[in-house]
């Protein structure tokens, strides 16, 4: 049994998805539901014996320890965040009160719980929290990678929660002795995004016709990981990775932002044809940098490649051409989540 936070959210539901289609855990789903998490994404397990979902916040004491108690997992991974960059510009505050101050009260439920565990059951357990290659800064164009030895220089909001929550994760292993285990990924791509981050809203804005938004020169660079993969690697370094470690996994595609945008019209330009005969390249469009944009990461990942033998499966051409059939086979999806509150944050961030 595993109790999985932020389940409903673009990775945990994909990490969710396959545990339970490949029968290897069994898992409790704590989510608050806020705009990025979707039971929608959930249904095909929803009934499914192996799963249980629960409405609500990692901030709350009270229900994660009754959840503790009740269900006695062997293991937590800590996926509940917010997670958008531009949203944590536009309003940092629920950055700060769920990925830190969230996380904190989640390890003092965790800390309770630990210690009602005996000595067989502390060995077993773990607390794997996910989180970003964002808290190590940017990087110029030269630079080596982010490994896991490089100085956190969290830059945006987002980045700064998550490195605060990276800190408070560390801090309880070493002083109450919980056994952490702590990933820092790069971006990930793949069914079930959101499409407020940029392959999904891409996808989305060109098969609607509208403008392709890119900030400033495009030319910043990202190191495009396939979500499948980062749910393999998530569960090599619960069953493998050594207690206490942090593990950077990344995908080995450094591509600029350009470069993703241009390669996904080319595809929808094979795979659904516009009318008109013109390349969906046409509706690129330059828009306002953001603020305090970082220019680059790029991920180290020789650690868990060598210590636990984990590697992507797929390169970005792979990754990128299955992502937008899957979004073309599942616009129901799409409808479906975007709500109101997503049309007032295109409106908010892009103008109209
Ligand atoms: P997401 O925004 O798609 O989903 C987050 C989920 O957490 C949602 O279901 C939301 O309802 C839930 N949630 C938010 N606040 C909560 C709270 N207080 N209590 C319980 N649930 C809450 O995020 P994602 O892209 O799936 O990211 C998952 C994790 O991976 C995050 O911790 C994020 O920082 C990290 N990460 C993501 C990426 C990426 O490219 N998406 C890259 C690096 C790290
Ligand atoms: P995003 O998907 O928001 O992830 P992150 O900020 O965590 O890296 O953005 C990926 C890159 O794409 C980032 O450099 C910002 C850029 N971007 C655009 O150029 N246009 C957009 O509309 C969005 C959402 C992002």
């Amino acid at each position: 049994m595993i109790l999985v936070t932020g389940g409903a959210g673009f990775i945990g539901s994909n990490f969710v998805i396959h545990a339970i289609k490949y029968g290897r855990h069994k898992i409790i789903n704590l989510d608050k539901l806020t705009y990025a998490g979707n039971l929608e994404t959930l249904r095909s397990i929803s009934g499914h014996e192996n799963y249980l979902f629960v409405h609500g916040d990692i901030g709350d004491e009270k229900l994660v320890s009754s959840l503790l108690e009740k269900h006695r997992p062997y293991a937590i991974i800590n996926f509940a965040a917010e997670s958008h960059v531009d949203r944590s510009i536009h309003g940092p505050r629920d950055f700060i009160q769920t990925n830190i101050v969230g996380t904190f009260n989640l390890l003092e439920s965790v800390r309770g719980y630990y210690q009602s565990l005996d000595t067989h059951e502390k060995m077993q357990f773990r607390f794997l929290h996910v989180s970003t290659d964002e808290v190590y800064g940017t990087l110029e164009k030269n630079d080596p990678p982010f490994s896991e030895s490089n100085p956190y220089e969290p830059n945006s909001p987002y980045a700064a929660s998550k490195a605060a929550s990276d800190h408070l994760v560390r801090a309880w292993h070493h002083t109450y002795g919980i056994p952490v285990l702590t990933t820092n990924c790069s971006n990930n791509y793949g069914p079930y995004q959101f499409p407020e981050k940029l392959i999904p809203l891409i996808i989305h804005n060109a098969l609607n016709h509208k403008p392709l938004p890119i900030y400033g020169d495009g030319l910043q660079v990202r190191d495009w990981l396939y979500v499948e993969d980062h749910c393999e690697a998530i569960e090599t370094v619960l069953l493998n990775g050594k207690i206490g470690e942090t593990y950077n996994i990344g995908g080995n595609n450094e591509k600029t932002n350009l470069f993703v945008v241009e390669t996904i019209c080319q595809i929808l330009d094979r795979l659904m044809p516009r009318q008109d005969q013109k390349s969906y390249a046409e509706l690129i469009t330059f828009v306002k940098d953001r603020l305090g944009h970082d220019r680059r990461y790029a991920i180290n990942a020789k650690k868990i490649s060598l210590e636990l033998g984990w590697k992507p499966k797929e390169t970005f051409e792979t990754g990128i051409e299955k992502t937008i059939r899957w979004y073309l086979e599942n616009s129901v999806w799409v409808n479906s989540i975007l709500s109101g509150s997503y049309r007032e944050w295109v409106a908010k961030q892009y103008g109209h």
